[in-house]
């Protein structure tokens, strides 16, 4: 079986962004760790005005100091933190954007989560998400799976029990489908959003929703469809961050074939303005991306 580092030596990743990207990856296991000794929520509220869990709170901290000790990172931006951490002893220029851990409500209740991270190779994390480097999730399931793209395409691997990551698949395409998740409740929808989910309901789509955006993304990566987190009647942003939890997502699915688009146009050109700013999210196959921005376009 192939081994991550064995992908990543068949790629254009220079050494320094090899050793970055195997750093991140293998922090799944003591983040997995964590999760019995993090099962409450703490009293603390993020940059965003959310409720801090345990998990998200030491998954911060934990990838925070091990970015830094690596001086593999000259800056970072994470949900969890309200300001841009820059690095001075970095010997790299990559800025690193991140979700330290998503889904966190799910901690409680034993359901898949995941650690959003993208990797910019040098700029500052203030950038459109089509000039990332390299995107990546792991995924807390059942096994606990990387899914990681470098700008060649997509791979998942899989931690064996060795504790080692091995290629579970190589190339992966989204193919179109139809399942969709969408956020939010269905009063706070916009006219537009729910006469969107309507239609694509009376054309047969099948409702997968977990409240876990890794966990309900890697569903639609594999089977095709929709994740929507949409814009809202009082939220027009929607609830979900550019920086941490779209761009690097979005990377993914474009270089699987798919499209992320915040409704209107291609969420991966937006030059970001601030680093919590919010954005409406429709990520999926693209012939059903193109069809949603012309339902809601009407
Ligand atoms: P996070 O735990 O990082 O705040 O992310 C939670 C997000 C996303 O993972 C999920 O799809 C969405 O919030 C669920 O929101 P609702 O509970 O409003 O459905
Ligand atoms: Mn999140
Ligand atoms: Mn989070």
């Amino acid at each position: 079986m192939i081994s991550l580092r064995e992908y990543l030596d068949t790629t254009r990743c220079e050494e320094p962004l090899k050793d970055l990207i195997e750093l991140i990856a293998y922090q799944a296991i003591p983040i997995r760790e964590a999760f019995l000794s993090n099962q409450a929520y703490a009293a603390s509220l993020n940059a965003s005005g959310e409720q801090q869990a345990a998990l998200d709170t030491w998954s911060d901290r934990h990838l925070t100091n091990v970015l830094q000790e690596s001086k593999l990172v000259a800056e970072l931006a994470s949900e969890e933190q309200p300001d841009v951490v820059r690095f001075p002893g970095a010997t790299t220029n990559y800025a690193v954007v991140m979700d330290p851990l998503d889904g966190s409500s799910l901690i409680q209740v034993n359901l898949a989560v995941g650690t959003i991270v993208g990797i910019f190779g040098e700029g500052g994390v203030l950038q459109k998400g089509e000039r990332l480097r390299a995107a990546m999730y792991m995924l807390y399931g059942p096994m606990t799976v990387l899914t990681i793209t470098v700008g060649e395409g997509v791979c998942l691997f899989a931690l064996n029990e060795a504790r080692q990551y091995v290629l579970l698949s190589g190339g992966v395409r989204m193919p179109e489908g139809n399942l969709y998740g969408s956020g939010g409740i269905r009063p706070d929808w916009t006219e537009a959003h729910t006469a969107c989910i309507g239609q694509i309901e009376g054309e047969g789509a099948k409702l997968r929703y977990s409240g876990s955006f890794v966990a309900d993304f890697h569903q639609i990566l594999k089977y095709g469809g929709v994740y929507c987190y949409p814009a809202l009647k009082k939220k027009e942003e929607g609830k979900l961050r550019l920086l941490f939890e779209a761009i690097p997502i979005g990377f993914i699915a474009a270089q699987a074939g798919g499209a992320i688009s915040n409704g209107r146009g291609d969420i991966l050109a937006i030059e970001p303005t601030a680093v919590h700013q919010r954005t409406p999210i429709y990520v999926g196959s693209s012939g059903l991306i193109r069809h949603i921005e012309d339902l809601l376009a009407r």
